[in-house]
């Protein structure tokens, strides 16, 4: 698949790109490029957003710098661009990435992530640019990378050949495989650790059995989850 991050910061990624499984996924012929929106923008010094009208703090990404970049990279004018491929605002009103919303994406052969900063996007943005927005949680992050950085990075491990084992991706928290579920505990040697014990089950070699635990922790912790939030140890005071 293809995906262009627009960026005013594209120097962000180059650790991302240097991630395993990134590197995996573009070596496969996956591609992810950098547009800064700096480099087209139509106004003189490199200017890229202004104060909001109506007053109030912050400064405001334009419409006319966000237009420009996207009709140098893909030569056409952006409303109809949004009907050809998904065009995703990040933005923290948007909606909640999830896994379904990843597989919807992963399926996608090309994607534009919009990365706004500041106090965010100019509405026709969103409204007349973007096909969609998208947040990745109820908080307020100073920029658009991080967000777009997280959506690559979760599309990108969903392609085949990304990770080193294929049937890591397909059962995992929240999967179909696992019914939206999240996933079952994993444990590692050593097999008593301080008096804490791996479970026998998973020990004994028995798969079906093995299995049908799996299954039951993994319905156990999606109802754990979904009732009461757990509680963090109590912390006494510092030594
Ligand atoms: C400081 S935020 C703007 C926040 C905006 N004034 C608001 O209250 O919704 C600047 C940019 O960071 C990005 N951003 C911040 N939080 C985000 C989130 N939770 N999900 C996705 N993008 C986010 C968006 O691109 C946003 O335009």
């Amino acid at each position: 698949m293809e995906i262009d991050v627009f960026t005013l910061f594209p120097e962000w990624f180059d650790w991302f790109e240097s991630q395993r499984h990134v590197r995996n996924a573009l070596g496969q012929g996956h591609r992810l490029e950098y547009v800064n929106y700096r480099d087209h923008t139509p106004l003189s010094g490199g200017q890229v957003d202004d104060t909001p009208f109506g007053g109030g703090a912050g400064m405001v990404l334009r419409v006319d710098v966000v237009e420009a970049a996207m009709r140098a990279r893909y030569g056409q004018d952006p409303t109809a661009l949004r009907t050809q491929r998904r065009v995703v605002a990040l933005t923290p009103g948007g909606r909640i990435l999830d896994d379904d919303l990843v597989e919807e994406l992963a399926a996608e052969p090309a994607l534009t992530l919009l990365c706004g900063r500041y106090e965010g996007f100019d509405e026709r943005i969103l409204e007349h640019l973007a096909s969609d927005r998208l947040s990745i949680g109820r908080y307020v992050l100073a920029g658009g990378e991080l967000a777009a950085m997280v959506v690559c990075d979760a599309v990108l491990r969903k392609q085949p050949g990304a990770l080193g084992h294929e049937e890591s991706a397909v059962e995992e928290s929240f999967s179909r495989a696992l019914g939206g579920l999240p996933e079952y505990p994993h444990y590692t040697r050593p097999a008593d650790y301080r008096g804490w014990p791996v479970p026998d089950v998973l020990l004994s070699g028995h798969h079906a059995n093995i299995r049908s635990w799996r299954l039951e922790q993994s319905r156990l912790r999606g109802e754990r989850e979904a009732s009461t939030p757990e509680e963090p140890p109590a912390r006494g005071s510092l030594p």
